[in-house]
């Protein structure tokens, strides 16, 4: 797709509303998969912001991904209920199975490790999310599973 002319017309489109710089990224990255760098001048410009405060906002929010996600998204559920139930522990194993870290891609691009702040499962406790299924009480086995499911 042609970046600079989507970006632009996503501006167009949402620069009228009050705030409009956080649903202009979750336009962008609902259009691209992530917010291109080469989009930030234009919202700056359009926006009347400097691009530092437009990096500023897209680097504070773990929502918007910097690079194109790989072809399988896996989503650790970082907030309390989850760590209480050992999700650290999970996260730790994760990583060194996919060998890498959060916010990363998989050399191959099968598998993106994201962290996610609650999914609404804390009652089965600890929870993921792959390609958008949510998958509850996650045990060392089970994580295991899903990962080996990720990189197919
Ligand atoms: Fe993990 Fe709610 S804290 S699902």
């Amino acid at each position: 797709p042609d970046i600079d002319a989507r970006t632009l017309s996503i501006v167009n489109d949402l620069k009228g509303l009050e705030g409009p710089l956080l649903p202009i990224l979750h336009e962008i990255q609902a259009e691209f998969g992530y917010v291109p760098e080469d989009c930030l001048p234009i919202i700056a410009r359009e926006l009347n912001l400097s691009r530092a405060e437009v990096h500023g906002v897209v680097t504070f929010y773990h929502d918007y991904r910097r690079h194109p996600a790989g072809r399988h998204v896996l989503k650790l559920c970082r907030a309390e209920a989850c760590q209480s139930m050992g999700s650290d522990r999970l996260a730790e194993k994760v990583k060194a199975l996919l060998g890498i870290d959060f916010h990363e891609t998989t050399g191959d691009g099968a598998v993106t490790l994201e962290p996610v702040y609650c999914l609404g499962l804390c009652s089965t406790a600890p929870a993921a999310m792959l390609d958008g299924e949510v998958h509850g009480r996650l045990d060392d086995d089970a994580i295991a599973d899903l990962v080996a499911e990720a990189r197919r």
